[in-house]
């Protein structure tokens, strides 16, 4: 079938809801986009390497859907696999949503999306074509690339794939900005076929899409959303490190400045985390070295957010009269309010620099995690409440339990009640008000006025 007779099909089908599209990666992206397929009238194909992720889901039990409110499916347009190969020979669509972590020298590793790549092409019908999208976080030209060498291997499916990459966007557990929401944009290798897969992404998300002219104008768009972010971040933990020797709150400035329309407001914290803000920026340097650029920017926000637990375990000691508190109690160890995702957590990092300042006894509590994975000198409570002889407590994620506690009857538990402010979520005037011993980044130790 040539391409334009291949593409009025393709319409003719995202317009009949006739598709039948493979998900291939079922975590925090790819599970919500399968669903919201599936939601949106088509017939779905969920595949995922994991066989325990693949029983959860069949058994109908995901964190994530529960996290960002939907029902995971059943019925005869929804399934789940761990294979490949009866599964993408029936499907017009492959979907990619696997990981993109960096290694130990924080190089991109791609090798999750080289192996999905693989299997899909080794799998598809030679009969028809098959479209390939990327949602995973990339370098420009990656897709282009890793495609080529799958076809390569594949030599009879070089005329069978068309290609395009749509980043995915969303904020787990952030409301109003989940698949169904957050505007998409799409780039691919035919201005027809980008314009029918706009259509089809119209589908899912009420945000709007974008078309782009390329799949590497996509690509790119992606890393530098979250390289950008990196660095406002980083900016905004610098000025919680510098504010205060001048005096002043970082809270209240940044406030003041963010009356302005044009300032990007952020709260700095004891650290940045997840599988995308401290991950994303390496990919960005990568890619400058590797064209003769030696970025000044990202090294240096990387730097500085990689710095805030150590920060804030100093500010913590401060607290505490320059000497390490007997017992801390962590309120909150995901990297992010309302989620149970933990990587990339910068309270990990916050746990390693109060043991190397000789605090022995760390509590965590985190009422979304059942049981994180600490170091060992760690433990973690299912009750903030009853721990007896904590005297200092820490808010590391901003979790909406978390500024729901009972402060009175924390307070009242606690051997010394102080308490240092992490993420800058509650007013410092209920603490102080309450006979708390408070403390908060980026909050001054001595006032101006
Ligand atoms: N988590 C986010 O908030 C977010 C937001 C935007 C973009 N992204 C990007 O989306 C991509 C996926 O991230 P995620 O957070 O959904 O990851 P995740 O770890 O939650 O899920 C990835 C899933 O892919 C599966 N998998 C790995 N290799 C596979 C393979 N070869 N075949 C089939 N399944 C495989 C894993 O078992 C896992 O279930 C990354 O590139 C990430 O940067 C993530």
């Amino acid at each position: 079938m040539q391409l334009a007779e291949y593409l009025t099909n393709l319409e003719d089908r995202v317009d009949s809801l006739r598709l039948k599209i493979a998900v291939i990666g079922l975590g925090y992206v790819g599970l919500p986009t399968a669903i919201a397929f599936y939601n949106a009238g088509f017939k779905v194909v969920g595949i995922d390497v994991s066989s325990i992720v693949i029983d959860r889901l069949k058994n109908r039990s995901s964190q994530i859907t529960e996290e960002v409110g939907m029902e995971i499916p059943h019925g005869p347009r929804w399934e789940l696999t761990t294979e490949y190969e009866n599964y993408i020979q029936n499907c017009d669509l492959a979907i990619v949503c696997v990981p993109t972590p960096v290694d130990e020298k924080h190089l991109p590793d791609v090798s999750a999306i080289k192996s999905a790549l693989d299997s899909i092409i080794k799998s598809i019908n030679n009969d028809s074509k098959t479209v390939i999208i990327l949602e995973s976080t990339v370098q420009p030209g990656t897709t282009r690339t890793c495609i080529q060498l799958s076809t390569d291997k594949y030599p009879e499916s070089k005329e069978k794939i068309l290609m395009a990459y749509c980043p995915e966007r969303v904020s787990p557990g952030e409301g109003g900005y989940g698949v169904e929401d957050v505007p998409r944009v799409i780039g691919s290798e035919d201005a027809n076929l980008t314009r029918i897969l706009s259509k089809l992404y119209e589908n899912i998300t009420s945000g709007g899409v974008i078309p782009v002219s390329s799949i590497e104008v996509a690509e790119a768009s992606k890393l530098v959303e979250n390289a950008q972010r990196d660095i406002d971040l980083a900016f905004s933990n610098e000025l919680a490190i510098l504010l205060p020797r001048l005096g002043l709150d970082v809270e209240e400035v940044l406030s003041a400045a963010s009356t302005k329309w044009n300032f990007h407001r952020h709260t700095p914290g004891i650290g940045v985390g997840g599988h995308c803000i401290p991950i994303d920026p390496h990919y960005y340097i990568e890619i400058a070295k590797r064209n003769g650029v030696t970025s000044a920017m990202s090294p240096a926000a990387r730097k500085l957010n990689s710095m805030m637990p150590a920060f804030s375990a100093d500010e913590v000691i401060k607290l505490c009269g320059e000497r390490p508190p007997k017992k801390v109690l962590i309120l909150g160890f995901s990297y992010k309010p309302n989620v149970s995702d933990a990587r990339e957590t910068p309270v990990m990092s916050l746990i390693d620099e109060l043991l190397q300042r000789g605090v022995t006894d760390i509590l965590v509590w985190d009422p979304h995690i059942e049981n994180p994975e600490l170091p060992e000198q760690a433990s973690s409570v299912s009750d903030p409440y009853h721990q007896l002889g904590v005297d200092c407590f820490i808010i590391a994620t901003a979790h909406d339990e978390v500024k729901e506690l009972n402060w009175n009857k924390l307070r009242e538990s606690s051997l010394n009640p102080r308490i240092f402010d992490g993420r800058r979520c509650l007013p410092p005037k209920m603490f102080i008000d309450g006979g708390w011993t408070y403390h908060a980044i980026g909050r001054p130790w001595k006032w101006k006025n």
